[in-house]
């Protein structure tokens, strides 16, 4: 398949978002941007159009698509009782980064291939220009993982997922680089207590704010183990990791986390191992390895960077890649999850 480009990186080209609608009205899948990190959407409605989804991404079956709507019409014809928490999240974090899980509605006007068979659905308002318009245009929600192929780091930018999707979608909007960089926090309201299923930009803090009640599933840092049932099924997958190995270190004392790196370093480059270390701007000129990456300086700049970094590292002639993990407060329980993954619970807290 010849997919169809549109720049819609400086300024909004309408005609050409109304051009990908089209696609979409008829079943086929878009690449688009939104502020966290690309989507490859299907209308969420068309059961025919989302199963081409789990085709072009080889995903699980058992493993639910977000939907993302424009308006809250959209969203009330899909789910039933909102409850005032969930009210109260909608008021404040959307348009963004917050999918919020709701009890689908029994008539179950979205297919059971969006929702993996479960009662309910995950659902956002993208912030994104071109994620609104482009949903708005087709008239219809739309069903939409992050674009990439499982397993692999979500796409924050067209040229990363290029080779590996084209071939995929009727049409491609490439609204440059996500803002983010990382995917939405995923929650779901349980009586009066939000559990986070998947932290994002939207933060445990930003949360509290509405409730006190808010807890982090165990599963956020921790490995599922086989006889586990998941409270949000992605958790269960190989996630982010590159093929080269990878070791996250941590210590709330940068100095001892500086220490800890090169004595990796000199141990592993003693037995001949090539090493790449993925660390804060700050730290670069600390470290003894000669080959060495910057992640950026803060939590935000680390979000935004960390996965088209990730997706670089293999063709590097590396052994052994070490990533320099950051405090779990704000943003950073966000990125500590994405890291965890990368590195296949591969790492040391000091
Ligand atoms: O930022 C994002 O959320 C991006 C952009 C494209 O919107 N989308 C995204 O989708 O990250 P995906 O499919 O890569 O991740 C969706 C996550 C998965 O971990 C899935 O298991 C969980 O949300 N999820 C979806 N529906 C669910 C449900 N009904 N119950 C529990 N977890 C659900
Ligand atoms: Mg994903």
């Amino acid at each position: 398949m010849k997919s169809k480009y549109s720049n819609q990186k400086e300024k909004i080209n309408i005609e050409e978002i109304k051009e990908a609608a089209e696609e979409i009205k008829k079943g086929n899948l878009v690449l688009f941007p939104t502020e966290t990190v690309y989507g490859i959407g299907a209308n969420a409605l068309n059961e025919e159009a989302v199963k081409k989804i789990f085709k072009a991404k080889g995903r699980a079956g058992d493993n639910p698509l977000i939907v993302h709507v424009s308006s809250i019409e959209m969203l009330e014809k899909i789910v039933s009782n909102i409850s005032n928490i969930e009210k109260r999240l909608i008021e404040k974090f959307w348009p963004g980064p917050l999918t919020i899980i709701f009890n689908r509605k029994s008539e179950k006007i979205i297919p059971n291939a969006v929702t993996a068979n479960l009662n309910t659905v995950g659902i956002r308002m993208p912030s994104n220009e071109v994620a609104r318009k482009l949903i708005e245009s087709s008239e219809v929600p739309i069903a939409a993982p992050s674009a990439n192929i499982s397993g692999k780091p979500s796409g924050t930018n067209v040229e990363d997922i290029l080779e590996e999707l084209q071939d995929k979608v009727s049409y491609i909007l490439d609204g440059g680089f996500s803002d983010i960089g990382l995917e939405s926090t995923v929650i779901q309201v349980v009586e009066d207590k939000i559990n986070i299923l998947r932290p994002g930009k939207i933060t445990k803090e930003q949360l509290e704010e509405v409730t006190k009640n808010v807890q982090v599933d165990s599963h956020v840092l921790h490995m599922v183990k086989e006889s586990e049932k998941v409270a949000s099924p992605g958790m269960k997958y190989r996630h982010y990791a590159p093929n080269t190995k990878c070791i996250m270190v941590y210590s709330k004392n940068e100095q001892k986390m500086i220490d800890k790196i090169n004595e990796i370093t000199k141990e592993e480059e003693a037995n001949g191992k090539k090493i790449l270390i993925l660390g804060k701007k700050q730290h670069l000129d600390s470290y003894i390895s000669n080959k060495k990456w910057s992640i950026g300086s803060s939590k935000a700049e680390i979000a935004k960077n960390i996965f088209t970094l990730l997706r670089k590292v293999d063709n590097q002639g590396v052994d052994l890649v070490i990533i320099e993990g950051v405090g779990q407060e704000g943003l950073g329980l966000a990125i500590t999850n994405r890291l965890i993954r990368a590195c296949e619970y591969n790492y040391i807290n000091l």
